[in-house]
């Protein structure tokens, strides 16, 4: 068997039944990520090893022959991106990251199109891309199928490392890699991440980038996350729960207003209501106090900045977009570099790019 990580020593009902903190040295080889399902499997250590990585490669790719040496890095590895969920950035942002470094992707978007539509199984599925294809990245509605996928192939003569583009409500570990990224980048004129005040708008209850990434902050000292949001859509007990763990000071509020002059960021997001009923709840919860509008930049702190994983409705007007503490367009393409980095990094090509001479001053 192909060497892999340690998800085969174990059997899938002892993983599965595991806390998912001690899942995580599970999931690495050499001190690097090989699969990445769950936001808890990153430390401090390895976000700013990321955040380092994804910058140097945003700087390299500047010059033409970086690019060329970029494009050879992987040009021998392929890519499949399964996802069986509608996505605008994080599929297009995956695709750039697998170009970026050279690979050639492979694509199922829609499972009507694939052996799916005939009955087969995820399982046998994901087995068979990985007959193809080196790398597996993967968005479903099925909470926890990346994980079953990646103890699956892990398991398997041909293991290949799985990406968890987000699944169900509960995890999207990459997008709250593009998130610390992005408020890395944005104070890193004043310190780090440390110290500052995260607030959460909008359905909290739903939106798997807030629970990711209210995970990697704990990574953080001194942090306080404001959670606003109507009563139905507030943050789960089970995040609540970690924070108060982690010691991470929190406070659930439904005054929007109040929150905004509190904040070094406000984290914007969309009513989730795929995940409704036929009877649309959601639609009938008044959440017209939760849109940032241009008279609430006044409110805002002149250092603070305003993000949203996209795609938006009306909870950030458009007329916000030209404020410069609006990042959310940065933050997106801030996905693309990090991504690059983090695939780099799986293939064990992190020390290769940052020893590269010519752009290492
Ligand atoms: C999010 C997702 O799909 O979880 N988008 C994204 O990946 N950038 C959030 C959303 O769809 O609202």
């Amino acid at each position: 068997m192909k060497n892999c990580c340690r998800l085969n020593e174990i059997s899938w009902d002892a993983f599965a039944a595991m806390d998912v903190m001690a899942k995580a040295p599970y999931l690495s080889q050499d001190g690097r990520e090989y699969h990445v399902l769950v936001a808890q499997q990153f430390t401090r250590a390895r976000l700013e090893a990321l955040g380092t990585l994804a910058t140097r490669i945003r700087r390299i790719a500047k010059e033409e022959d970086g690019m060329t040496f970029l494009r050879g890095l992987l040009n021998n590895h392929r890519a499949m991106l399964y996802f069986s969920q509608p996505s605008s950035r994080t599929f297009l942002s995956f695709c750039a990251a697998c170009q970026i470094l050279g690979m050639e992707i492979g694509e199922v978007r829609d499972t009507a199109t694939s052996s799916e539509f005939k009955g087969e199984s995820q399982e046998d599925s994901v087995r068979t891309f990985s007959s193809y294809f080196d790398l597996i990245i993967m968005r479903s509605q099925i909470g926890g199928l990346a994980e079953r996928m990646a103890w699956l192939l892990s398991n398997t003569e041909r293991p290949v490392p799985i990406i968890n583009a987000g699944s169900g409500k509960d995890q999207h570990p990459t997008q709250a890699l593009l998130d610390i990224y992005t408020l890395q980048r944005s104070f890193e004129r004043r310190g780090s991440i440390d110290g500052k005040t995260i607030v959460f708008v909008g359905d909290l209850a739903r939106g798997r980038t807030v629970r990711s990434l209210a995970w990697l902050l704990t990574n953080y000292r001194d942090m306080t996350l404001l959670f606003v949001a109507p009563k139905e859509l507030q943050i789960g007990p089970d995040i609540l729960a970690m924070l108060d763990a982690a010691r991470v000071k929190y406070e659930l509020m439904g005054d929007f207003r109040k929150a905004i002059p509190m904040g070094d960021a406000i984290y914007m997001t969309r009513i989730q209501d795929e995940w409704d009923s036929d009877a649309g709840e959601s639609r009938r919860i008044d959440t017209s106090q939760y849109n940032f509008t241009v008279d609430h930049l006044r409110h805002l702190k002149p250092e603070a900045v305003i993000m949203h994983p996209f795609p938006r409705r009306q909870e950030i007007a458009v007329g916000v977009d030209d404020d410069p503490r609006a990042v959310y367009w940065r933050q997106m393409r801030n996905g693309m570099w990090v991504r690059t980095a983090l695939i780099a990094s799986i293939f064990g090509k992190d020390t290769l790019i940052n020893d590269q001479k010519p752009w290492s001053t």
